[in-house]
């Protein structure tokens, strides 16, 4: 059964480029489909176009500058304990890691065990990393898409929580492809964020059962025919 609850849940976005993602959830929520309220967005990258994104609706953006952690031994750590004092100032609930460029550290990883939820750009587990497009291309493969997972410690490893699927067509570049799965991931995070917001998701193991209501789409399977 679905939970209303009375307050939005309260959600940062840690993203490193463009922010596409980011924007998705924001309309999701402006237009109500998502009941949620994101508290801050969190860059390691200062001209990400994603803390523009934050300031034009007037979310707080936040650059956490990894430059000073940079050559320490332990300075991934570090870096995270910075970020989990921001996401615990900000009372932050749920973490979505959108075009995150670095891998988070056990310090992020536990503190929101089940709670940080990442999107990737392939059916995982094929092609966890970078350019999974293109590899899914150079694979043969007829169908690729995006999988939103709760984060673990191995990276691209988490539960599945939603996956979209999309054809590869003949003449697809990787970047024709990449936004064929973008549009998908535009949707698939929103939802995936409304079902956590619902109280909806259950971790049991490596499967995440999904209650109540109508199944959520595994997004569509498009011949190409
Ligand atoms: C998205 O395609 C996302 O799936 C991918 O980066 C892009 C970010 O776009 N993430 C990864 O590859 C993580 N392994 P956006 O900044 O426009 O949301």
């Amino acid at each position: 059964m679905s939970t209303r609850r009375s307050t939005p849940l309260r959600v940062a976005v840690l993203a490193s480029g463009r922010g596409s993602n980011l924007q998705a959830v924001i309309d999701a929520i402006e237009t109500g489909q998502v009941h949620a309220k994101i508290a801050a967005v969190i860059s390691n990258k200062n001209d990400a176009l994603a803390l523009e994104r934050a300031r034009k609706h007037g979310i707080p953006d936040l650059f956490v500058n990894p430059k000073p952690f940079s050559g320490r031994p332990d300075g991934r750590e570090a870096y995270d304990r910075a970020l989990l004092e921001t996401l615990t100032k900000y009372d932050v609930e749920l973490v979505l890691l959108a075009g995150y460029m670095k891998i988070v550290t056990p310090i992020l990883v536990k503190a929101y065990a089940n709670r940080m939820m990442n999107i990737h750009p392939s059916l995982l587990p094929s092609f966890p990393g970078l350019d999974a497009q293109k590899k899914a291309i150079e694979w043969g493969c007829k169908l690729a898409g995006c999988t939103v997972h709760f984060v673990t410690e191995g990276v691209d490893e988490g539960p599945i929580i939603l996956q979209a699927a999309v054809p590869i067509l003949d003449g697809d570049t990787p970047e024709t492809l990449a936004d064929r799965i973008l549009q998908e991931e535009h949707k698939i995070y929103p939802r995936a964020v409304q079902l956590f917001a619902e109280g909806r998701l259950r971790v049991e193991g490596r499967r995440v059962i999904v209650s109540g209501g109508d199944m959520p789409a595994a997004g569509a399977i498009i011949s190409p025919v």
